[in-house]
């Protein structure tokens, strides 16, 4: 525990920051497997396309959960330990896939970025002034997250106009 790192944590309890940090590292498990394993069972129209984006967003997220899990350690706490508490702890949820076809995983994926994006705006809210280091490192997840939207929004805009496209041609 990094004892003089916390002495810069002021207005906010340090067990409460930890909570919330546990919740994030709880979505961040938990997008990074959906993303995985919308990745492998994806099918449909301009799928190696979204492959891709997918597979680099399952990494981001890997990434998020490792930057999370070693705030919570430098403040002392332990990040959680049990994949079951990662239901228990979750804000956004884990949608297991039904639909894989492409433009309906798509679908899913900007909903959770939406979620993560919900959350760590109050993260950073919470921390703002109090914590900084955590401020920090929520911002530059934050930023991911809205760049993740972003790509997947921009796949599927892509992907349904191609659709629309081939309709209306099949229409003529
Ligand atoms: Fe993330
Ligand atoms: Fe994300």
């Amino acid at each position: 525990m990094a004892r003089g790192g916390n002495s810069i944590v002021k207005g906010i309890e340090i067990d409460e920051v930890i909570a919330l940090l546990n919740r994030a590292y709880a979505d961040e498990w938990l997008a990074y497997y959906q993303y995985y394993t919308e990745s492998k069972v994806i099918k449909g129209i301009m799928k190696d396309a979204v492959v891709v984006e997918l597979d680099q967003h399952a990494m981001d997220e890997l990434r998020h959960a490792g930057l999370i899990a070693n705030r919570i350690i430098q403040l002392g706490g332990t990040p959680l330990l049990d994949p079951r508490e990662w239901f228990e702890q979750t804000h956004c949820g884990y949608d297991a896939p039904t639909n894989f076809d492409v433009v309906k995983i798509l679908e899913d994926a900007i909903k959770g970025e939406q979620c993560a994006i919900g959350i760590y705006s109050q993260l950073s809210e919470v921390t703002q002034g109090k914590d900084v280091v955590t401020y920090d490192m929520v911002n530059q997840i934050l930023a991911d997250e809205v760049e993740h939207e972003e790509d997947l929004v921009a796949l599927h805009e892509d992907i349904t106009a191609f659709i629309q496209q081939i309709k209306d041609t099949m229409d003529l």
